[in-house]
């Protein structure tokens, strides 16, 4: 679910560039059709993401074998043609075997790393309703692309969490935060193995010895926050103080001592919502929680209503920073989500200061202590510095310094503009561009309406210098 058109010329001249000059196109009752480009223009990942129609919604109904890793079914997209167009792309690595537009079989092909290329028996005319059924499997585990793998396979089952990717390996998209959408995901296991994913769980109804777990996002959501999860887990249900719904899962072959700081920390979602909440405006969406499956990888994952967590958070102690972390993201990143990767700080620079709220909250330190504290430890010939938050190049787009330095920046913004115009912009982003996009232009520019001030020598220093500013702002 597109919420508007690319705004910025560079992207939209991205999506011009990206359609081979040379290819055929056709005329269908007097409007253009060509085919879709194979990205969506993105400055970081030029194949990421594909031109020429917009998802509203993906319905996936999947089959899922523990014991090999087994992974099939058919993915039905609804989308919409943005264009005439006489051949799309979607994302994906696994194994096609059949494609349907609008009821008809479909030619397809793949291309580059991660395209599947579909050549529908009718041209599609600009704003007509398409949907595209793909039936296939694969073995996730196996499927290794540009050097990397977004599933984790565990002993008892498999995990699909990642970022910038992570859908390629379990359904078919267009796999850009651009083009938002709800779904349903219906996952048949084994009887007593669960599935986990986003949303609400609308049922689980076991036949012979199979269980099917139906799961419903119906807020849009970007393709890199829809997750999977299979596996034994022990499920809790509680509810934030406004009464959305909280399901947690926890693997139950973790170590019990990590599992217990597991629980010590995530059982925590509902506090750190409400705390949230008071900054960031009413929580977005109609279910919340986490999962803690038994995967040896070291990060957490803001999936949409189903945090990602790593046991490795959990190994020695309770640890609400990183819940808070994943949670402010549920308004920084996922209800308002980016237009560009390149604007990475709107995600991770705002969920790092969430930490910062957080710490105070529990009696740790101030934010502006917290902030002092990084300005402080890294001198000005530390490489830190060169990383700049607000484009810190695809290598760099989860380095520390995107996080810290753009969390310091955070604070940095608020002694300049002053508290009340701060915490009144905290609120007013996401009311903005609720289940939207947006950019960092985006926000500077509500930041200086809000606050009366020109920033653009602030966003200049703070952002897009690949150097230490000169001073840190003393509090107000
Ligand atoms: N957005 C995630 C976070 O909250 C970062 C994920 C980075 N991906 C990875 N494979 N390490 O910090
Ligand atoms: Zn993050």
């Amino acid at each position: 679910m597109r919420k508007r058109v690319i705004a910025s010329t560079s992207l939209a001249l991205g999506l011009c560039l990206a359609v081979p000059a040379t290819t055929a196109s056709a005329t269908v009752a007097g409007t253009h059709a060509g085919p879709g480009a194979p990205g969506i223009g993105d400055p970081y990942y030029p194949t990421y993401g594909n031109g020429g129609y917009d998802v509203s919604h993906y319905h996936l109904g999947l089959d899922y074998q523990p014991s090999t890793d087994r992974l099939s079914g058919t993915a039905v997209i609804t989308a919409r043609a943005t264009q005439g167009l006489t051949r799309f792309d979607l994302d994906f690595a696994l194994d096609v075997s059949s494609v349907r537009v609008n009821g008809r079989p479909a030619r397809f092909a793949t291309s580059g790393e991660q395209e599947l290329v579909i050549t529908p028996a009718r041209t599609l005319h600009r704003g007509q309703r398409m949907t595209v059924a793909v039936t296939y499997s694969g073995v996730p585990s196996t499927v290794e692309k540009y050097g990397f793998t977004s599933w984790q396979r565990t002993p008892d089952g498999g995990v699909a969490a990642n970022e910038p990717e992570s859908a390629w390996w379990w359904f078919p998209s267009n796999d850009h935060p651009l083009d938002k959408a709800t779904y349903d995901v219906t996952v048949r296991v084994p009887k007593g193995e669960q599935a986990i994913s986003n949303g609400l769980l609308l049922s689980s109804r076991s036949h012979g010895g199979t269980t099917s777990y139906h799961w419903r996002q119906d807020r849009p959501q970007a393709t890199y926050l829809a997750t999977l999860a299979i596996g034994h887990f022990d499920i809790t249900h509680s509810r934030t103080r406004t009464g959305v719904p909280i399901i947690n899962a926890y693997s139950t072959a973790l170590d019990p001592k990590i599992k217990a700081n597991a629980e010590a920390s995530v059982e925590r979602t509902g506090e750190i919502i409400d705390f949230l909440s008071g900054y960031f405006g009413p929580y977005p969406f109609d279910a919340a929680g986490g999962y803690v499956p038994n995967v040896k990888s070291g990060f957490a994952l803001e999936s949409q209503t189903r945090v990602f967590y790593s046991p490795k958070f959990f190994d020695d102690a309770p640890d609400t920073s990183v819940v808070a972390h994943e949670l402010a993201h549920q308004w920084w990143g996922d209800d308002v989500s980016l237009k560009r990767w390149s604007d990475i700080w709107l995600n991770e620079g705002f969920a790092g200061y969430a930490e910062y709220l957080w710490a105070e909250h529990v009696g740790k330190s101030t934010p502006q202590e917290s902030a002092r504290k990084v300005y402080d430890s890294h001198p000005a010939d530390d490489p830190f510095w060169t990383v700049k938050p607000g484009d810190p190049g695809p290598s760099k787009q989860f380095d520390d310094a995107v996080y810290d330095r753009g969390a310091v920046a955070i604070q940095a913004l608020r002694d300049t503009i002053g508290d009340h115009a701060f915490l009144r912009l905290l609120k007013a982003w996401p009311a903005q561009h609720r289940y939207g996009n947006g950019t960092i232009t985006e926000f500077r520019h509500l930041a200086e309406r809000i606050s009366h001030r020109n920033l653009d020598d602030f966003f200049q220093t703070w952002l897009y210098t690949p150097s230490k500013p000169a001073s840190f702002p003393s509090g107000h």
